[in-house]
């Protein structure tokens, strides 16, 4: 009867348990991870010396990587994020509850963890749209780390698309407080689905400490939004670039 009952379960449901695990490492490592490492980078436009100069080099780091960096890339961060994010979806429109891990707490950060994703993942699609080389084909994937005579243009490039129309900063401040809230609450609620924290008093001090990595890393991503908000585009200051190329090699 039990076998039975297994061989009529879908894939879904034999491997819930490992799928729901995945789901969580997923959103630790590589996203959030990722998401730390990105927002970090985007703050050194922050660092003083000429405007622009750090991230210029932060960026030019990464881009060292060369041919491996368009599969790491994809295989490091969209694939993992596809995939938390569609099994995230999935999760939200069956409607399972992870009551477990807020038994405790409380239903309104149940119900915030659910909607921020949903925030995250329109956000996201916009910003790798507006930015991101994979955007390029659909008219948009303006960052660009030099102009075709080589020139820096890595932040002013994102300066100008951050400052394009007066929305544009707003809708970044919203996606960077609701992603940022979104990791900083599921580092909390992995720390239970994993066995880390247990008993009550131990997640209330996780909540803490959650609550103050999220609140350092949301300054971190506002400052840097406010960092290429008030960028002086007009002054050209990295490396002579010219204001008027966006559409050069990335
Ligand atoms: C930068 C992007 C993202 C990061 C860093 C991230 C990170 C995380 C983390 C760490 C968790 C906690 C896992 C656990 O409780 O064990 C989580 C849970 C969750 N994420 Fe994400 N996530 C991101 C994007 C998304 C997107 C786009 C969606 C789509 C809706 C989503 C939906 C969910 C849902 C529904 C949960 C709760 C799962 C549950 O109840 O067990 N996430 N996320």
């Amino acid at each position: 009867m039990a076998e039975q009952q297994s061989e009529s379960l879908g894939f879904g449901d034999k491997h819930y348990f490992l799928i729901r695990r995945l789901h969580s490492l997923s959103g630790l490592v590589p996203v959030g991870v990722f998401l730390c490492i990105h927002l970090m980078v985007n703050a050194s436009i922050l660092l003083p010396g000429e405007p622009g100069h750090e991230f210029q080099k932060a960026v030019e780091r990464i881009h060292a990587l060369g041919p491996v960096l368009k599969p790491v890339e994809i295989l490091g961060i969209f694939v993992p994020l596809a995939f938390h994010a569609l099994l995230g979806f999935q999760i939200i429109f069956s409607s399972q509850s992870n009551a477990q891990q807020y038994r405790y707490g409380s239903n309104i950060r149940y119900t915030l963890q659910r909607g921020t994703g949903m925030i995250a993942a329109v956000f996201i699609v916009y910003h790798v749209w507006q930015m991101h080389w994979l955007g390029a084909r659909l008219g948009g994937g303006e960052f660009a780390l030099h102009d075709e005579a080589g020139r820096a243009t890595g932040a002013l490039t994102t300066a100008m698309l951050i400052q394009q129309s007066v929305w544009i900063a707003p809708v970044y401040a919203v996606g960077v407080i609701a992603t940022v809230f979104h990791l900083a609450n599921g580092i909390w609620t992995s720390l239970i689905t994993w066995g880390i924290t247990i008993r009550p008093k131990t997640q209330r001090g996780a909540g803490y400490a959650c609550t103050a990595f999220g609140i350092a890393l949301t300054l971190l991503g506002l400052g840097a939004l406010n960092g290429f908000k008030r960028f002086d585009i007009q002054s050209r200051p990295v490396a002579g670039a010219e204001t008027s190329s966006t559409h050069a090699t990335h």
